[in-house]
């Protein structure tokens, strides 16, 4: 009998409180492995079928240093740029611009709220790819706020350790009700 060819699925995501998210995660040292190799392709249709923009490893109980960063629009991120997912291994930030821009982020494992976080504008990342290539490359914008909020995932912290304040935290059904009747929220504004 033929063997049954096997394909990606969706992983059960690991939320706050599990003590996963909040434990430091190893390096990985086969990425082509089949087991590493998978789970990368497991995070990618995970992602997509959560509406998410990024996954790191830990959030699907996982605690090595990988991410997926899959920017596109979505009904939790309408503005998001899109690009095909990138597989980021053993990332490490080389250079943060000065500028600091306060956003609102979420996270597939704090359902429910948002936060206004401050992040770089642009940083520079050292990481490995999918097929063990070393990149150095720059990220602005929205995909630089992704990649600083799953790297803090592969330490342990969550979009809530970096707020300035609680009061920066409002309700998801709230952010998507101002967002959607164009009511002004609190801007992102340019921090020193
Ligand atoms: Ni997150």
């Amino acid at each position: 009998m033929a063997k049954k060819p096997t394909s990606a699925k969706a992983l059960e995501l690991c939320l706050l409180g599990n003590p996963i998210i909040r434990k430091e995660a190893i390096e990985v040292e086969s990425i082509k492995s089949k087991e590493i190799q998978t789970l990368l392709k497991d995070l990618i249709v995970t992602v997509k079928k959560v509406n998410g923009v990024g996954i790191a490893a830990p959030q699907v109980g996982r605690s090595v240093r990988l991410f997926i960063v899959a920017s596109s629009p979505t009904i939790r991120y309408p503005q998001a740029p899109k690009m095909t997912p990138l597989a980021v291994i053993n990332p490490k930030i080389i250079f943060a611009s000065q500028t600091i821009v306060k956003g609102w982020e979420g996270c597939l494992s704090i359902p429910g709220i948002r936060g206004l976080v401050p992040r770089h504008e642009s940083v520079t990342i050292d990481y490995t790819d999918k097929t063990g290539k070393k990149v150095i490359k720059t990220f602005t914008g929205f995909v630089a706020k992704i990649f600083q909020h799953e790297l803090d995932h592969l330490d342990g912290k969550v979009f809530l350790d970096r707020l300035d304040t609680v009061k920066d935290i409002i309700t998801e059904k709230e952010y998507i009700k101002q967002m959607k009747t164009n009511i002004l929220l609190t801007k992102g504004k340019e921090i020193k």
